[in-house]
């Protein structure tokens, strides 16, 4: 496409801010299931508001369709609200920013159309977000911060990614998933445990209650070459092994439920650190960062601090919850980090739902 004639350009850059402290931003997360709006000024995150979708349960996984609809619904409230709480005027917004992808095409289009028209109302330049490098830079919301560089792992219901990140824009992918994400595996295995959507922080629980006993060698995520992940092949493993015993005791996943549960978390985490800890042996990084919705698993929590203590690591990082999972604060930090660097877009940002790190 063309760009518009000089008369009519739209705002790219814009360095000077409206506050002295700092730019102010409003930045929208649509990328899934969950609606955020959050608002940030001088690297502060003011405000942040998420408004969630729970009709998806009943389907076992989230439906894009509803999903679209469920933003549309919620965008306008949900950013009326944010700039309310945060005592911020749409004209003190320096620029909007918005999660460009990857995501749902569908979902990412709500956020980035409304983002685009609301800035061009206001005359602000608008920011697209990769959401798999805002994941990341949530950590920069509170202390304590990473230093660079530091290592990322980033574990959720749609990722499980490794990277270096040497800068707030240098990222190096070291490896990620080649099918399932780890938050996938857990709630396909809790569902096959006849746990009700999304599983896994009911396995988590679960697990917490019991120990693998019998179990602890049934399940194994198979090892890939490099920092490769793959977690498909769980998913069958519990399925047959779980059909085998039923055949035998129809009361089979009723009485061993808890220990199951243990024995399929201890096999996903250990596949988690096998590759966190080679990361940390090949590229002699030290400082350990963990981001998305499974960082709250704490089987996880429980092998990254004892790993972290063995092998000496220099810092573990796990943000807040409400940080960790999709948020709109994420968003924010990272078109916090671009508008300092002046990479604020030219109002023809388009979705890019395979957008890669
Ligand atoms: O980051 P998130 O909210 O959304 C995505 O971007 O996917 O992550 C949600 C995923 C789900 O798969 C959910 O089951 C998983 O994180 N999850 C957990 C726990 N809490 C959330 N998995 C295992 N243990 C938990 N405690
Ligand atoms: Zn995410």
């Amino acid at each position: 496409m063309q760009s518009p004639p000089a008369s009519v350009a739209l705002p790219t850059k814009n360095p000077a801010t409206k506050s002295a402290d700092g730019p102010t931003i409003l930045a929208l997360e649509s990328s899934c299931d969950d609606t955020g709006a959050a608002v940030i000024r001088a690297g502060r995150v003011l405000v942040n508001r998420t408004a969630g979708q729970e009709m998806h349960a009943r389907y076992g996984g989230v439906v894009p369709e509803l999903a679209s609809r469920a933003h549309n619904q919620h965008i306008v409230p949900l950013v009326l609200t944010a700039l309310a709480e945060a005592g911020v005027a749409p004209e003190e917004l320096d620029a909007v920013a918005v999660t460009r992808g990857p995501g749902l095409l569908g979902s990412l289009l709500v956020g980035t159309s409304f983002a685009k028209a609301y800035a061009a109302g206001l005359g602000v330049p608008v920011i697209g977000v990769n959401h798999m490098r805002a994941h990341v830079l949530a950590h920069f919301i509170e202390e304590p911060r990473p230093p660079f560089p530091f290592l990322c792992l980033t574990v959720s219901g749609g990722h499980t990614q490794l990277v270096v990140v040497r800068a707030p824009a240098d990222f190096e992918l070291l490896g990620q998933t080649m099918d399932d994400a780890v938050g996938e595996a857990f709630d396909k295995a809790a569902k096959l445990l006849g746990l009700p959507y999304p599983g896994g922080p009911a396995l988590d629980r679960l697990a917490q209650t019991a120990q693998p006993g019998a179990f602890a060698d049934a399940f194994r995520v198979n090892d890939q070459p490099g920092f490769e992940f793959s977690f498909s092949g769980i998913k069958t493993q519990i399925l047959y092994f779980l059909r085998d015993q039923t055949k035998l005791n129809p009361a089979f996943v009723e009485e061993n439920r808890p220990a199951l549960a243990a024995a399929i978390q201890q096999a996903l985490v250990a596949a988690l650190l096998r590759k966190l800890r080679r990361a940390v042996r090949e590229t002699g990084i030290r400082h350990v960062a963990v981001a998305g919705g499974v960082a709250a698993n704490s089987g996880l929590r429980a092998a990254l601090a004892a790993t972290a203590a063995q092998d000496g690591w220099l810092g573990l990082y796990i943000p807040a919850f409400e940080h960790c999972t999709d948020n709109a604060a994420m968003v924010a930090m990272s078109a916090h980090f671009q508008f300092l660097a002046g990479d604020v877009g030219d109002g023809f940002l388009s979705p890019e739902p395979r957008l890669g790190v």
